[in-house]
């Protein structure tokens, strides 16, 4: 269990919050265990009928921990027991349905996972970013094919390759989300779709969900996504980039 995500159940709902508001809910492979216990413990327990992602303070999250890519970077043979193959799994294979709260940034992995969601509410200032080729990077969690699946590939490719941002409102209107609300009133609205979900006849909910995604072709995307990423990790250019962060200030 990591100290930087909570797991709440009340009356159907398990919710998940990033809570490292420090550093921006930026997620370490600690993180990303907790993460993955989590979902698998919802799909066991029958009493968890949805999930519900927030994060804590002012932002959802700032992606991936960038030390962490920086350490598998050096350390390849780490890469190989990383918890985040774990979560991305447990997120194609969800059958339990999946809601998002989205406040401020929400930075690769942060807007990835909300294409495995089911229900996205979003502020309508949230920044939404995929900036993968700014790291040297590549796309990942299976949003090479999600996202431009959901909104065409030329906006898709203006976010990984140029790392354009998408704000509340335009994300709401592309159908990454279901609504931008004003700053403050998301949590709510997402908490309460978490409960009506949590409401409906569970054995029909799973099946809806499992006739709307192809949770095999996901998880195969993944990993063929994985490699090319690895292989991206180890490159000077990646490296370089990841200094770049640390040494902006
Ligand atoms: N990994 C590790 N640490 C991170 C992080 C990340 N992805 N994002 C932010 N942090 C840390 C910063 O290093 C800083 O730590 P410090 O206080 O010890 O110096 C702290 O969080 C605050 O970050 P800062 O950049 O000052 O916050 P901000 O509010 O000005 O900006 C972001 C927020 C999200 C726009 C900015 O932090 C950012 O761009 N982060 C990197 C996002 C990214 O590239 N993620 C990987 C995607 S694949």
């Amino acid at each position: 269990m990591s100290e930087h995500i909570r797991v709440e159940v009340e009356a159907g709902v398990m919710t998940l919050t990033l809570a490292r508001p420090d550093k921006r809910n930026a997620i370490t492979d600690a993180m990303y265990a907790a993460l993955a216990d989590a979902l698998d413990q919802a799909e066991a327990d029958a009493a968890v009928r949805a999930v519900l992602f927030r994060g804590e303070g002012e932002h959802f999250s700032a992606g991936n921990d960038l030390a962490d890519f920086a350490r598998f970077a050096v350390e390849p043979q780490a890469i190989a027991g990383a918890n985040v193959f774990r979560f991305l799994h447990a997120l194609a294979r969800a059958q339990t349905p999946l809601v998002a709260a989205v406040e401020g940034q929400a930075v690769g992995v942060g807007t990835t996972l909300l294409l495995h969601c089911d229900l996205v509410f979003v502020a309508d200032d949230a920044r939404l970013s995929t900036p993968f080729v700014n790291l040297a990077l590549t796309p990942e969690a299976a949003s090479s094919l999600l996202l431009p699946a959901r909104i065409g590939h030329p906006r898709a490719f203006a976010m990984f390759a140029l790392g354009e941002a998408v704000d509340g409102q335009t994300a709401a209107q592309w159908g990454l989300a279901n609504a931008a609300l004003p700053s403050g009133e998301v949590e709510a609205r997402a908490l309460e779709a978490a409960h009506a979900l949590a409401e409906r006849p569970p054995g029909a909910v799973q099946a809806a969900k499992r006739l709307m995604r192809e949770a095999e072709t996901l998880r195969m995307v993944i990993d063929r996504e994985v490699e090319i990423f690895v292989e991206r990790l180890g490159s000077a250019e990646a490296q370089a980039a990841f200094r770049a962060f640390f040494e902006r200030r």
